[in-house]
């Protein structure tokens, strides 16, 4: 049998978790993505897209950024169309930053003029790589990058997409009534899991704040970095929108009885597997989101949820089959206008597509309870005319 070559990092691994006895799987998690240098995110890859190991919404298409960006010019509207900071976390390569402010430059130069867009970035490859896409905004000044708490006051709208599915998690399963943790644990030269009292209580009283427990003998995640960051995020606006794209499901989905082995999923090179100790550092580890823990973190901190919904309902409440025939009428190859539909279909499809498992959540601070764009009932969208 031919023995795997193990990565420099899973070898730093090892002697930490030996030494330490064990170490949860959520530092390991932390470690596996954000370590200096050698972590998933932080070393230099291509992570997003063909040559990469996953697509994003925004890697599929512009379509995605510039109905958004429709959604972000009622929220300019609605705060009185005064100075707005767009402040995005985890903006991968750039592009939806992009597609958002090709959109307003065109449509919107009033709103455009008065934006300012902030990037929050923890790798330092994709900052750079941010940087080389956004050359064209960066050099009119209407571009920063920045920390989580320079945006403290910020009054505008705190956007992240696919964000939150890369925090790391604790694994938990339930055995006679008590809550367990995952452990990792280093053994005759490879990992494996040992099952401990929780790590905190935070865990526990994640459950109790979320109303639902795991089912005996189900694995499943725990993200409380994802409450952590949604209470920060609350407490940084003072007036405006948090708008979060993301997998994941209201706590009684993620937790049902049915979900045995939870959400957890590595991709490499577009094959999802299930084994986090393999490739440490060279395949991304995510879980399914918990909207239920966001928005009751978001109401215990001053935001009122104002529309939760599926992907597909997002982008169709913003326009998505009038931007689609109006891209296919300007598209005169008959070629590139069918991979075009292929392509943009991957947005709004369920099965195998981002349409169904992709939620989308907006929040609001000091806003009221206004009717949003994007909420706009599918039974209420017109076709539009087809010219042929
Ligand atoms: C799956 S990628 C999403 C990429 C991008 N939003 C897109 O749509 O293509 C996750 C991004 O979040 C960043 N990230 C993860 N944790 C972060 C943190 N705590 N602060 C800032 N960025 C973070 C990663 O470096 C990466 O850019």
């Amino acid at each position: 049998m031919v023995e795997k070559q193990k990565t420099e990092l899973a070898l730093l691994l090892e002697e930490q978790v030996t030494a330490r006895g064990g170490i949860s799987f959520a530092k390991f998690m932390q470690q596996a993505l954000y370590a200096p240098e050698l972590g998933y995110y932080t070393s230099a890859r291509t992570r997003i897209g063909k040559q990469g190991d996953f697509f994003t919404s925004s890697s599929v298409n512009s379509c995605f950024g510039k109905l958004i960006a429709r959604q972000l010019i009622q929220m300019w509207q609605l705060l009185g169309e005064g100075e707005f900071v767009i402040a995005e976390q985890g903006a991968g390569g750039g592009h939806l930053c992009l597609d958002i402010l090709d959109a307003l430059a065109n449509e919107a130069p009033a709103f455009y003029t008065q934006l300012k867009y902030r990037l929050v970035e923890i790798s330092a490859d994709n900052r750079s790589r941010q940087a080389e896409t956004l050359q064209h905004h960066c050099s009119s000044g209407k571009i920063d990058w920045c920390q989580l708490d320079d945006l403290d006051g910020m009054v505008g709208c705190f956007l992240s997409n696919e964000l939150v599915d890369a925090f790391p998690v604790h694994l938990i399963e339930k055995h006679g009534g008590e809550l367990r943790e995952v452990f990792v644990v280093a053994n005759d030269g490879s990992f494996s899991d040992e099952l401990r009292p929780p790590s905190t209580v935070a865990i526990k009283n994640y459950f109790d704040m979320v109303g639902v427990e795991p089912g005996t003998g189900n694995r499943c995640e725990v993200n409380l970095d994802a409450c952590l960051w949604m209470e920060r995020v609350a407490k940084l606006l003072r007036r405006g929108f948090v708008l979060t794209v993301d997998y994941g499901y209201l706590a009684e989905e993620l937790f049902a009885p049915y979900r045995h082995a939870g959400t957890l999923l590595c991709y490499h090179k577009h094959q999802t597997n299930e084994e986090p100790y393999e490739r440490v550092g060279e395949q991304d580890i995510t879980a399914h989101i918990d909207f239920t823990a966001l928005q009751k973190v978001g109401q215990l901190h001053g935001l009122d949820s104002l529309y939760f919904g599926q992907q597909y309902q997002f982008l169709m409440g913003l326009g998505f089959l009038e931007l689609l025939m109006e891209m296919e009428r300007t598209e005169t190859d008959p070629k590139k206008a069918q991979a075009l539909r292929m392509n943009l279909k991957t947005l709004i499809l369920p099965e195998g597509g981002m349409g169904e498992s992709f939620k989308v959540l907006i929040q609001g601070k000091g806003v009221g309870v206004p009717e949003l764009l994007c909420s706009k009932r599918i039974r209420d969208i017109g076709l539009p005319r087809r010219s042929f």
